[in-house]
């Protein structure tokens, strides 16, 4: 299956909005070097792909239903986190309906006349992925509307007064659109998709089948313990599984015996200072300076990250969601507040009137109602 990218289009956007830039083992941004380790990585066919049943099984029922139908399958937008499977969902839509990919992306595209560029290139029943859909500048975006709607653009000739748009009918053709952030697409343009796929953190069990699948595809051997051990730490995303488990094949070349045992898996990531639950360092001293120099909380984000010597920005995005996220940390109106299961990941007795909350998750209120020793 051909993957064409777009000419002068493709790629070039950067780290995904999250990662802020911060290279870590534990990120879910990609720079050239990994996109080239993962390619050769994904799932080409639906029945590969790990995981999302619920996705895969509404995928699956409208292409079949689309390619029996000879007609192309109605647009399709994923949303989920970074590192989910969307980039790959996308070429696999394309080769289970037999047809072409184009690749491009929200900021690559800067004008309409770009897009215009793009969609009167399409031939017939090609699939068009827009990756960071939610990032296209105003104009391309409702170019994009008629495109999606009724296979049709307004090629605008000309300047000022004299300008005059020109019809022009497209074939029929699929739009698949990825975005992290579907809260940001304007409803105009959610409403195009014919259907949506909202992409869910893994779980252990299928982050190991991820692992195992890919180990096989590099030509190594991991063990089912390993395997499970590094599942744990991947924070529910195959890209992490994917890039932690190239740390620990490296590991047991150099340090070991070439075997991927739970020995090697454990003795890599402590080297790369991962740890059980895959908080790096960086996650680690947030979460240890908030629960050694402040108490537990709550205490401001620019307090915590100077404390840390990060800038606001990395704490907030790169460090904070996946400890809110695993309810180790709770954004409160007062600041920020590490809950019970805070200070015992980290071996670390509570005060006695931390009423930090085990909850955590995405609470907002936990510590709103919880004495602190350093309550407002
Ligand atoms: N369901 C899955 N099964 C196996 N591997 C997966 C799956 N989802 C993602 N991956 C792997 O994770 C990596 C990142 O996936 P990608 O599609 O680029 O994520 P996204 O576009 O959502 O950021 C790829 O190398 C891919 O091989
Ligand atoms: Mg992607």
């Amino acid at each position: 299956m051909a993957e064409d990218f777009v000419e002068g289009l493709a790629g070039g956007s950067g780290a995904p909005v999250g990662d802020s830039g911060v290279t870590r083992l534990v990120g879910t941004a990609s720079d050239d070097v990994e996109r080239a380790a993962e390619a050769a990585l994904r799932p080409k066919r639906l029945e590969e792909f790990v995981g999302q049943p619920v996705v895969r099984e509404q995928l699956s029922l409208m292409l079949r239903a689309a390619v029996a139908r000879g007609s192309a399958p109605d647009h399709v937008l994923l949303s989920g986190p970074p590192g989910l499977g969307k980039t790959t969902l996308a070429m696999i839509i394309a080769a289970e309906i037999g047809s072409n990919l184009r690749i491009t992306s929200g900021p690559a595209i800067q004008h309409a006349g770009d897009l215009a560029a793009v969609l009167s290139s399409l031939e017939e029943g090609e699939v068009l992925f827009i990756d960071e859909i939610h990032r296209l500048a105003r104009p391309a975006e409702e170019l994009l509307y008629s495109a999606m709607e009724d296979f049709r653009v307004d090629i605008v000739v000309g300047k000022g007064p004299g300008a005059s748009a020109i019809p022009l009918a497209l074939p029929p053709f699929t739009v698949v659109g990825a975005t992290t952030r579907s809260g940001l697409l304007p409803a105009p343009l959610r409403d195009r998709f014919g259907f949506t796929g909202h992409m869910d953190f893994y779980s252990a069990v299928e982050l190991e089948q991820v692992i195992l699948r890919s180990s096989r595809l590099l030509g190594t051997d991991v063990g089912h313990e390993a395997a499970a051990e590094i599942a744990g730490r991947s924070r529910g995303t195959p890209r992490v599984a994917n890039r932690l488990l190239r740390r620990v094949r490296d590991w047991a070349q150099v340090r070991g015996d070439g075997t991927l045992d739970l020995h090697a898996a454990e003795s890599a990531l402590r080297v790369y200072e991962v740890d059980a639950i895959g908080l790096d360092r960086l996650d680690r001293s947030v979460l240890t300076a908030l629960c050694t120099r402040f108490g537990g909380g709550p205490v401001g984000l620019t307090t915590l990250a100077a404390t840390v010597g990060e800038e606001s920005d990395t704490v907030e995005t790169v460090a904070e969601p996946y400890l809110v996220r695993e309810g180790l940390v709770a954004r409160t109106p007062r600041g920020r507040v590490a809950t019970l299961a805070a200070w015992e990941h980290l071996g670390l007795t509570p005060p006695q009137d931390q009423g930090a909350s085990r909850q955590g998750g995405s609470t907002t209120s936990t510590g709103a109602t919880t004495g602190t020793l350093f309550g407002a």
